[in-house]
């Protein structure tokens, strides 16, 4: 059979891919295929019919039928599960209440070093937080060929009233909740891109992350603003004619919805196991807190591994890691370097360690009503408002870092991580539970190597 894409464009395709156009037809229609079709599509094109890849996909299914059918229906295109570990950190005290969080991820050591850390504060008081504020942004992103000033004039005499009425029906129910949209102003942005301006609308989306509810009133914005301008008598024809909204969408950098949490005890109550003396430990805990801040490539990793606690309970409470993440980072390079996301002081014999984060999710709306682990996550964490919500994620992101920091400054990361490590390098080799149990015992009070394992794992074998 010849492929149309082939025919058509003979002649300009590079032979390299020709021939991956050939090993691999294009399809079509592939989203209206059943399941099973979708499956036998891509085993046969891309996995040589092997019987046994099928069967891996169909091992994920729920026998549940109606429960499969609602994970399928999250996405699209889904020909199967795809899991990951889900496990709870205990002992969080947070504001005086007694947590256990629940994280879903699948990185060896971050669960252990998150509970690690709570219990380490748990008779210090445990982590307090603080919400700073909950604005959240969108826009609508124009251009328009007129004088700033004149445009000025006509958003705060005409429009910006407009854009509230047009709005009205939409924010309804939110301010009905206590939210809504909590102010619009006009940006002169022509410096950057000639004739580009924005609407930019902050918003109070209460317990919801608000996503659908900011896009529908900024893509009114769009609508009103191309009505008003069409119809303001101010604007000549050709000024008229010049206006383009390029589009309306949130932001998901949130600087003004920050929540802080934080954590501190005198000094000669840092109590490590390591053998460090308490003042060392906060001396070089607060050097790495530093080098953090002054060096990007170091700024990098400490950022990662405080997602790691983030976007574990983000995940598991079903919340848009993404989201989280390119507004952590983005937050991190806010003075034009890539910085820390946390802070240390050790102060008059306090050490004190903190988290600036900003972050917006919601307890209500998108998978929170769907997704049974979700509503799971939701009840174990005792049904959190978004704020208290803010705090966990927050607190969670504190602890992860200090039980990093604890360990890089004292015994180096591997020796935790590693032991936790222990149980894929052995499911790898295909150990009995027997043999995984003698080597658990076996690197108790030892540091695990990869390669050691394997080499002890065939001197076992032989024996
Ligand atoms: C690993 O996932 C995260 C760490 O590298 C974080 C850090 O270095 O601070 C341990």
């Amino acid at each position: 059979m010849t492929i149309p894409i082939l025919k058509k464009h003979a002649n300009s395709l590079p032979l390299k891919l020709i021939f991956t156009i050939m090993n691999h037809k294009p399809v079509e229609g592939f989203s209206k295929l059943t399941k099973q079709g979708k499956i036998d599509w891509i085993v046969s094109q891309y996995l040589e019919n092997d019987a046994h890849y099928k069967k891996i996909l169909n091992q994920y299914w729920n026998d549940d039928a109606a429960l499969q059918k609602l994970h399928d229906e999250f996405s699209e295109n889904t020909v199967s599960n795809f899991y990951m570990p889900y496990g709870i950190a205990p002992n969080f005290l947070i504001n005086n209440k007694l947590l256990a969080l629940p994280m879903a991820i699948e990185e060896s050591s971050v669960v252990a070093a998150a509970s690690k850390a709570a219990k380490f504060w748990l008779d210090k008081g445990g982590f307090k937080t603080t919400i700073i504020n909950t604005e959240k942004l969108g826009h609508t992103h124009f251009i328009l060929n007129v004088e700033p000033h004149k445009l000025l004039n006509f958003f705060n005499f005409n429009l910006k009233q407009k854009l509230f009425a047009a709005t009205e029906d939409i924010t309804k129910n939110m301010r009905n909740r206590g939210g809504g949209i909590l102010d619009i102003k006009l940006i002169d942005k022509t410096a950057e891109l000639p004739n580009y301006f924005q609407l930019k609308a902050s918003f109070d989306t209460k317990d919801s992350m608000g996503a659908n509810f900011i896009n529908s009133c900024l893509e009114q914005f769009g609508k009103t603003l191309k009505e008003e301008v069409a119809n303001a008598e101010q604007f000549s024809p050709e000024e008229k004619n010049s206006l383009q909204i390029v589009m309306n969408i949130l932001s998901n950098y949130t600087p003004d919805c920050i929540v802080r949490a934080e954590v501190s005890c005198k000094i000669e109550d840092l109590k490590d196991d390591s053998g460090i003396s308490n003042e060392e430990f906060a001396w070089k805990f607060k050097q790495a807190v530093i080098i953090a801040e002054i060096e990007p490539y170091r700024a990098t990793t400490h950022n990662k591994g405080i997602m790691n606690g983030i976007d574990a309970v983000v995940i598991a409470t079903g919340n848009d890691f993404r989201a989280t993440e390119s507004c952590a980072h983005a937050y991190a390079s806010r003075s034009g370097k890539y910085s820390s996301l946390t802070h240390c002081t050790t102060d008059n014999g306090i050490f004190r360690f903190w988290i600036d984060l900003p972050i917006s999710v919601g307890v209500v709306g998108g998978l929170t009503n769907l997704h049974p682990l979700v509503k799971f996550s939701l009840a174990l964490l005792g049904k959190p408002s978004a704020q208290e919500l803010m705090s966990i994620l927050a607190v969670s992101g504190l602890a992860q870092n200090f039980g990093a920091l604890r360990s890089l400054v004292t015994t180096g990361i591997q020796k935790g991580h590693m032991k936790m490590h222990l149980l894929n390098i052995l499911n790898q080799l295909g150990a009995t539970e027997d043999e995984k149990q003698y080597f658990v015992n076996y690197y108790k009070d030892k540091t695990v190597s990869h390669h050691e394992v394997i080499a002890e794992f065939e001197k076992l074998k032989n024996k």
